[in-house]
């Protein structure tokens, strides 16, 4: 697929679609509550039904009754069957850890594998401390999928203190702790998305957040009985990310995305882009199903460079990519700190994305885990080939800024676009951009 300058400005009023994180999430605490769970919005890509997927295997029912409706009739916590065959995750780091630490707490046996993105990613993260619950793990080389695992008859609560920052990784350590009795307790040193906390007590399970600074305490009161509860799915704000990347880069755009999920936790994007001097207006700001929800009006205008600081990575890991399309179009220079955690995404992000404006002609580099833009406003060439490397993120990133550079953008494969943001090429066409068949 290609994208060429776009011919005129990006308007009117956008829908993004479903959250993909509360997605995976309304799916799995449905499969483990008492009854109906009815969900809105739900995301519609490759990534979340697979989640679907491995839910009906393991006994919930769930069915789909129009366009992001969906039902999930579950089997209470501990209740989860027995899959009849191997359980494929596909493209999606988050569904397959997750679903390690439900697993990990049930007494059966089940083993997961993915495609060779997923399968080159790590797993150890999550195998170690779901160990400790009494699961036993075997994988390959590496702590990589596929892997095998059997929980124990009654699993141990998980004291844990999360290395990395991760929400998938503390997600795990809460989930498995839903079938263990006792207290559950995660130290996380920096505060990540919190959509596994706000949902858990919103299907009625007891937990407790104690925060301090930016580190967070969150305790969890194991074998609740979750009760079926419905889930209202925000747009996702990194989905949203690529829009407002658009409209930010075409001149003369002005755009509406309605109804974006603005978690203070998954906002650093935002808050980034307003110290560059964009022009974002948050209309409309209320709460639906628990989250903070806004439309955001996006307004082409000048940006300048600016220095990421490495504690914001957490609130905006997904959105390093399109953050460093938008930064080569700004006048100076990014720095974008302490990016470890983005080489071990569907691909090696900070390679990725940097590769990805070295074709486009941009002046880029990777200090360590730091990557540097020299931005030098709106002359980019562009014209390059980009390897997506099965990431979804890449594909959209490249086939962003190629509305803006001089020569078209091309990209091997958009196909793993579906994972995340199903009808991306229809809807940014909808609002002016040029995305074609290369
Ligand atoms: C996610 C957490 C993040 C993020 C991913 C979704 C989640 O991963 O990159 O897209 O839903 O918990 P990490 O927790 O590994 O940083």
């Amino acid at each position: 697929m290609a994208s060429r300058r776009a011919a005129a400005p990006l308007t009117g009023r956008v829908n993004v679609p479903g959250d993909k994180s509360i997605s995976h999430r309304a799916l799995m605490f449905g499969a483990l509550a008492v009854g109906e769970t009815r969900i809105t919005g739900l995301l519609e890509g490759e990534d979340v039904l697979r989640t679907a997927a491995a839910m009906r295997a393991l006994g919930a029912e769930v069915a789909r009754d129009a366009d992001g409706a969906w039902r999930v009739s579950g089997r209470g916590v501990g209740g989860l069957v027995e899959p009849a065959d191997v359980l494929d995750m596909g493209n999606s780091g988050t569904a397959a850890r997750l679903l390690c630490g439900v697993l990990a707490s049930h007494p059966i046996f089940a083993v997961m594998t993915g495609d060779a993105s997923l399968r080159r990613r790590p797993m150890r993260r999550v195998i170690d401390p779901l160990s400790a619950c009494g699961a036993r793990f075997d994988a390959r080389e590496g702590g990589r999928l596929p892997l095998a695992m059997r929980g124990p008859v009654e699993a141990l609560p998980l004291d844990y203190r999360v290395p990395v920052p991760s929400a998938q990784v503390k997600s795990a350590v809460l989930l498995c702790g839903l079938n263990a009795p006792g207290i559950t307790r995660v130290e996380e040193p920096e505060a990540t998305r919190d959509h596994t906390e706000n949902m858990l007590s919103h299907f009625g399970a007891s937990v407790q957040v104690e925060a301090s600074g930016r580190a967070r305490i969150i305790t969890l009161q194991g074998q609740p009985e979750l009760r079926a509860a419905d889930v209202t799915v925000p747009g996702d704000p990194s989905s949203a990310a690529f829009l407002a990347a658009t409209a930010l880069l075409v001149p003369g755009s002005r755009l509406s995305i309605a109804s974006v999920g603005l978690n203070e936790l998954r906002c650093g994007f935002y808050a980034t882009l307003a110290e560059m001097g964009a022009n974002i207006v948050v209309a409309n700001r209320r709460v639906e199903g628990g989250e903070p929800v806004g439309d955001l009006d996006v307004s082409h205008g000048e940006l300048r460079g600016v220095d990421v600081p490495w504690e914001r990575a957490p609130t905006m890991i997904d959105e390093y990519p399109v953050l460093a399309v938008i930064a080569a179009h700004a006048i100076g220079t990014t720095r974008m700190r302490g990016l470890k955690e983005l080489r071990v995404k569907e691909s090696d992000r900070v390679a990725a994305t940097a590769a990805l404006l070295a074709a486009a002609g941009a002046r880029v580099e990777v200090e360590g885990d730091d990557l540097i833009v020299h931005g030098d406003g709106p002359t980019l060439r562009g014209g390059g080939l980009v390897r997506t490397e099965m990431d979804h993120r890449i594909a959209m990133a490249a086939l962003v800024l190629g509305v803006a550079t001089q020569e078209p953008m091309t990209v091997d494969d958009a196909a793993f676009i579906d994972t995340s943001f199903p009808g991306f090429a229809e809807l940014m066409n909808r609002a002016g951009a040029a995305l074609a068949p290369a």
